[in-house]
């Protein structure tokens, strides 16, 4: 048990260091000492994120005759979060040491020393375990066993978008804690605008705020991160069988990408909100072990039921077929983008032994890969060469990301594409002159990331050849 948590510590200290190292992930405002719960991505973080957000839309829009998408405002009208029950409950528990006021999550002390308290508990509950173990929760900042009681904190930001009052707080918007209600309150917008017939869903990539109280395990909890949902809008009889259809379509999604199906599993929640009639989390095998990365919700008519009541809009459906009338219930899918990215950083990272040296290489799938093929004048010395790569570079550069690299020995440079998971480089010798061999004129050679095997092609069959 300790020697896989050390194992953890280790690759994740790995990852991150990578990260940084790469150019993937910098510290959100680094040069002002940071800012907590906030991280930016860099050149290849960037790419590698676009990927992952169209690995999502390609599964869930453009693979489904029944999904649309939708890009709804981050800040909303106040009421949509009232409705939502963010305003009244949407909250952690928070504790705060008595002797260095550092305030911590209560459920994140308990479970560091294997108790576990759900998110869904009331306070009281949550107390009463809190105090009862008391004598073994100590705070992550001094070391001391001397906390306040636990009180509930609302994770919603608040905003003065649009208030331009000097009281704003008392009637604040707010920043969205969640992507869905987006969706909910275009429920009716897009059954009127297009011809969509219940099951149908609304999907969505956007950002999401939560004052989270202590962001912890890198990009894993953030107060900024973003969303990708889903929300299919079912008859109440298809609710549960749909469920079903999506749980296993989500858990398929990852298996497809190419993890390992020993890295994920399915984990039930134990106390279901009242309104909920199932949920699952999937679970990715983190370096600092299993943790929810995917929601999968059966949420019953509840959102569309309180944005009818909130905002006197009626959110009935009419069957085209029976003329049944009601309130859509709603299967949700729930991922975040930076902990798909921690998890695909954990995954596809690995360490082996090519031509006699120990190289870092991210096996990234290729359609994740942030460069897609780095093309290499075999010699930074010839212009005949360069000029060659050039050449190349322009033709590949057209149909996908590739990055042009005439910087050190080949050795070095193939490296450096491994690290940062490329899966093709090419090269341009003088055989691609056709100085010596002018059979082998205009060919140049493929070497592949996984195994460091190279292939000699025509550059004219270069782009099918990669593609
Ligand atoms: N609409 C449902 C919903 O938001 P959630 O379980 O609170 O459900 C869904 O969040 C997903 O969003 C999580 O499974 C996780 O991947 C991601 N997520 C939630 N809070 C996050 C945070 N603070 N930082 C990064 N990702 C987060």
């Amino acid at each position: 048990m300790a020697a896989a948590k050390n194992e953890g510590v280790e690759k994740m200290e790995k990852v991150v260091s990578l990260c940084k190292r790469r150019g993937f992930v910098f510290q959100g405002s680094e040069i002002y000492g940071g800012f907590v719960g906030s991280f930016d991505y860099g050149p290849y973080g960037v790419e590698l994120a676009n990927n992952i957000k169209a690995a999502w839309w390609k599964a869930m829009v453009q693979g489904e005759r029944n999904i649309v998408g939708l890009d709804s405002a981050i800040v909303t009208h106040p009421k949509v979060w009232e409705a939502s029950g963010h305003v009244g409950g949407f909250s952690d528990p928070l504790v705060e040491c008595r002797e260095c006021n550092t305030r911590s999550r209560a459920d994140h002390l308990l479970e560091e020393v294997d108790v576990f308290a759900d998110e869904k508990m009331s306070v009281e509950e949550i107390n009463t375990l809190f105090d009862a173990n008391r004598d073994k929760l100590v705070c992550p900042k001094c070391g001391q066993k001397n906390f306040g009681t636990v009180r509930q904190f609302n994770l919603l930001a608040q905003t003065n978008l649009g208030n331009f009052s000097e009281d704003w707080s008392k009637e604040p918007a707010y920043l969205r804690g969640e992507t869905c209600q987006g969706i909910y309150i275009n429920f009716k917008n897009v059954l009127d605008s297009t011809r969509v017939k219940v099951p149908f869903g609304i999907a969505q990539i956007g950002k999401a705020f939560r004052n989270e109280i202590a962001p912890r395990q890198y990009i894993f909890r953030k107060r900024e991160f973003e969303q990708m949902e889903m929300q299919m809008f079912v008859s109440p009889e298809e609710e549960m069988s749909l469920y079903e259809v999506w749980k296993a379509k989500r858990m398929q999604y990852y298996i497809d990408l190419g993890f390992k199906p020993e890295n994920l599993r399915f984990h039930e929640h134990e106390n279901l909100v009242f309104y909920a009639k199932a949920a699952f989390d999937i679970e990715y095998n983190f370096p600092f072990g299993f943790k929810e990365l995917e929601g999968v919700h059966a949420r019953g008519s509840y959102d569309l039921t309180q944005h009818q009541t909130f905002s006197g809009v009626s959110m009935e459906y009419t069957d085209p077929y029976t003329n049944a009338k009601y309130i859509p219930h709603v299967v949700e899918t729930s991922v975040g983008l930076d902990r798909t990215f921690l998890a695909v950083m954990s995954e596809f990272y690995d360490e082996d032994e090519l031509g006699g040296e120990t190289r870092v290489v991210l096996r990234l799938p290729k359609q994740l890969a942030p460069i897609k093929v780095a093309v290499f004048p075999l010699l930074k010395n010839r212009p005949e060469l360069i000029a060659k790569a050039e050449e190349v570079f322009a033709l590949v550069s057209k149909e996908m990301r590739a990055e042009f690299d005439d910087n050190g020995n080949v050795g070095k440079r193939y490296r450096r594409q491994d690290e940062i998971g490329t899966p093709y480089c090419v090269t341009i010798d003088f055989e691609t002159l056709g100085e010596e061999k002018p059979e082998l004129k205009d060919t140049v050679t493929i070497r592949h990331r996984d195994t460091g095997e190279q292939v000699r092609v025509a550059i004219s069959d270069l782009i099918d050849t990669l593609k």
